[in-house]
């Protein structure tokens, strides 16, 4: 049920889920969120799509007993394969999912190739074909799939030459021509921004789609009347790992600027 007083699930595969748990924070400051991140099964990006399917229902099943008024899948790869299931099983509550900003991008920049980077998984799902649908014949859209760069991040690789050379590697085809925006189809890439603008400039601009995840969120929880207006904000941070270490990242990151 859709109560105030309940909690708001946030679900990755991993610790990219934080970059939405920021904004989801920052939209809704009076909030309870529970952050969970399944690193122990990190990445679902190249896994079988039913795999990915499964793990997010188990994983996403084992959070409801806490008393969920919301649940935001912060993961594109999960989305892709399990939003319309979760919604059939969990009618109740509010379900949101992150899809990458394609629209965003294709509105806000009118010239250049589009790069979207995401996972195999993402790339290869109907959520994506559709997106491509409506803006694949009038623009030049490269979907990129990064199929290493979640491991970065969850080892708290931010940066450094190994990082930027792998980055270099993999954009250096997509650059050829004149890019205008790189969509960040995969929530862990938004940490990687530092690195990602050295690398193609300051005219390239980047999306993603934390913003309107959680305006969407904010407007069905306020649709329910079951957004908190007052109250303290409380976050906690868990992982299917469990160490200290993977709890200490995760906390590192949900206070990393990029
Ligand atoms: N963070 C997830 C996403 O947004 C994917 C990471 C993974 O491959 O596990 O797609």
């Amino acid at each position: 049920m859709a109560r105030p007083d309940r909690l708001i699930a946030v679900f990755d595969s991993g610790l990219g889920g934080i970059s939405v748990l920021r904004e989801l924070i920052r939209q809704m400051p009076c909030e309870q969120f529970l952050y969970f991140g399944d690193s122990a099964n990190a990445p679902y990006g190249s896994r079988p799509t039913a795999e990915v399917r499964a793990l997010t229902m188990a994983r996403i099943g084992e959070l409801m007993p806490r008393g969920l008024k919301a649940v935001v899948v912060a993961c594109n790869t999960a989305t892709s394969a399990a939003i319309d299931e979760l919604r059939l099983q969990y009618p109740d509550i509010v379900i949101v999912g992150i899809e990458p900003a394609l629209k965003l991008a294709a509105e806000r920049c009118s010239g250049g190739r589009i790069i979207v980077m995401a996972t195999e998984v993402t790339l290869r799902e109907k959520k994506f074909a559709h997106l491509m649908s409506q803006y694949g014949a009038s623009r030049d859209i490269l979907p990129l799939p990064c199929p290493e760069l979640v491991r970065f991040v969850e080892k708290g690789l931010l940066d450094g030459p190994e990082l930027e050379d792998h980055l270099r590697t993999i954009l250096a085809p997509a650059l050829r021509a004149d890019v205008g925006a790189i969509v960040l189809g995969c929530t862990h890439f938004p940490f990687l921004k530092p690195v990602l603008r050295r690398i193609v400039g300051p005219e390239v601009r980047f999306f993603d789609g934390s913003e309107g995840t959680s305006a969407q969120t904010r407007r069905l929880l306020s649709e329910r009347g079951a957004l908190r207006s007052e109250g303290e904000l409380s976050v906690t941070l868990e992982n299917s790992l469990g160490t200290a270490e993977i709890l200490d990242l995760s906390a590192r990151l949900l206070d990393y600027d990029y």
